[in-house]
């Protein structure tokens, strides 16, 4: 049994190795094995002649000429570049994407992609930009990607993505961007997303998270933080709110109750946004932070009251006003001299 197991493995592998090296001869162009294959596979997988643009696809044309895809020439042509953006792909990604191990850049957004994210591709080490925004993709972000730490662009937006954000992103030391939003992630977001030292914009909104952590001391490049509608609830940690290059922050549609030791935001430079929270409000408005509405649970009796107080003010300056005028008029006519003790 083992020695017929092995020989037919054996005989497996010599038949591949021969479809390669007959594919190789067919082109007439040296390239890494298996990448004509691999994007076959994408095609067939993809819903390839359903595409809006598929010149060249599986053509006899070198597959460094199909439409979306970029090869590195001086390197044996390896593929570098997918770009297949809003290009009508459909079906899922369950081949080994991963084996174009020189891929840089993958953008395959706008499409009609299901299932999960494909693991595989952490084997492409030197990935910058990852772009898999408006598809139907419903599977967790696989912790696999959290190797990749040449990542600058991550874009997971508008899926179905679900579980929670896996804590070993924090690992992608290069990351510059990174959009979740529009998705259905749950749980805390992970502390190690802290440890994202060069991330400049980060928008998770629109999803179902519950906790803020503990980061923002190591992110000191960090602009723009959007976890707007989502269900964090507890406090804004002090470390938030001392990330320093921060211009924009937006923690609306929430159940935020408290910043932690709270501290101000220079309200010159920072736009924030945090309606719609149940804020406790231990300061006056003027203290906090960068103008944010401080949702009382009853501003209607409030907004009452305010409101009966301007009209007392506004009546009581009303009659005074006309009362002035009135004995100016008197005045004049009968020429009396002003009497300090009008009043
Ligand atoms: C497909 O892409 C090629 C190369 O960019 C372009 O020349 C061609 O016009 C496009 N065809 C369609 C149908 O969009
Ligand atoms: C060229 O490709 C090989 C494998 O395909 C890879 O190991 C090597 O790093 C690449 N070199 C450059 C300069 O990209
Ligand atoms: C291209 O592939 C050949 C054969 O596999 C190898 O000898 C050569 O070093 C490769 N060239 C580059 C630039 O990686
Ligand atoms: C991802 O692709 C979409 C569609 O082309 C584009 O609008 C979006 O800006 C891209 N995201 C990033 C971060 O480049
Ligand atoms: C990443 O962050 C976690 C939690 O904040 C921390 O324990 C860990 O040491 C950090 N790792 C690196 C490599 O900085
Ligand atoms: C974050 O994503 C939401 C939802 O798509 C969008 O409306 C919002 O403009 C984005 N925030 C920023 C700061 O770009
Ligand atoms: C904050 O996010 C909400 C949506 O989640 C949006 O409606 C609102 O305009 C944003 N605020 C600012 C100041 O951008
Ligand atoms: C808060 O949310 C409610 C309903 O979701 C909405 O009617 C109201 O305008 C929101 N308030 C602010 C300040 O965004």
């Amino acid at each position: 049994m083992p020695g017929s197991y092995v020989l037919a493995v054996a005989s497996y592998l010599l038949v591949l190795s021969c479809i390669a090296t007959s594919s190789a001869q067919q082109s007439g162009i040296e390239f890494d094995t298996g990448a004509r294959g691999i994007l076959e596979e994408f095609y067939v997988a993809l819903d390839g002649p359903g595409w809006i643009n598929r010149t060249n696809w599986l053509t006899n044309a070198h597959y460094c000429s199909w439409y979306g895809i970029v090869c590195d020439p001086q390197n044996n042509s390896s593929v570098i570049e997918i770009n297949l953006d809003n290009n009508g792909l459909n079906g899922q990604m369950k081949f080994s994407i991963g084996n174009l191990r020189e891929l840089r850049r993958i953008s395959l957004a706008e499409n009609d992609i299901l299932g999960r994210l494909p693991p595989t591709i952490q084997q492409c080490k030197g990935l910058t930009y990852l772009n898999f925004s408006n598809n139907l993709l419903d599977s967790v972000i696989p912790p696999e990607y959290g190797t990749l730490d040449k990542l600058e662009i991550v874009d997971l937006g508008q899926n179905l993505l679900q579980g929670s954000i896996p804590s070993s992103l924090g690992g992608c030391a290069d990351l510059i961007y990174l959009n979740l939003r529009e998705n259905r992630l749950s749980g805390e977001i992970p502390a190690n997303l802290g440890n994202l030292t060069e991330v400049v914009y980060i928008n998770m909104s629109f999803n179902q998270l519950t906790r803020i952590p503990r980061m923002g001391e190591h992110m000191e490049k960090l602009e723009i933080l959007d976890l707007s509608n989502n269900q964090l609830i507890g406090m804004v940690p002090e470390t938030i709110q001392e990330i320093p290059n921060l211009k924009h922050i937006n923690l609306s549609h929430n159940d935020i109750k408290v910043f932690e030791n709270f501290v101000t935001f220079d309200n010159d430079h920072i736009t924030c946004d945090f309606s719609n929270n149940s804020f406790f409000c231990p300061l006056n408005e003027k203290e906090l932070a960068c103008k944010a509405t401080c949702e009382r649970h009853r501003t209607v009796p409030g907004i009452a009251v305010a409101s009966i107080f301007a009209l007392v003010i506004g009546l009581t300056a009303g009659i005074v006003f006309v009362n002035t005028l009135e004995k100016a008029r008197i005045r004049e006519e009968s020429g009396v001299v002003e009497d300090e003790d009008d009043f």
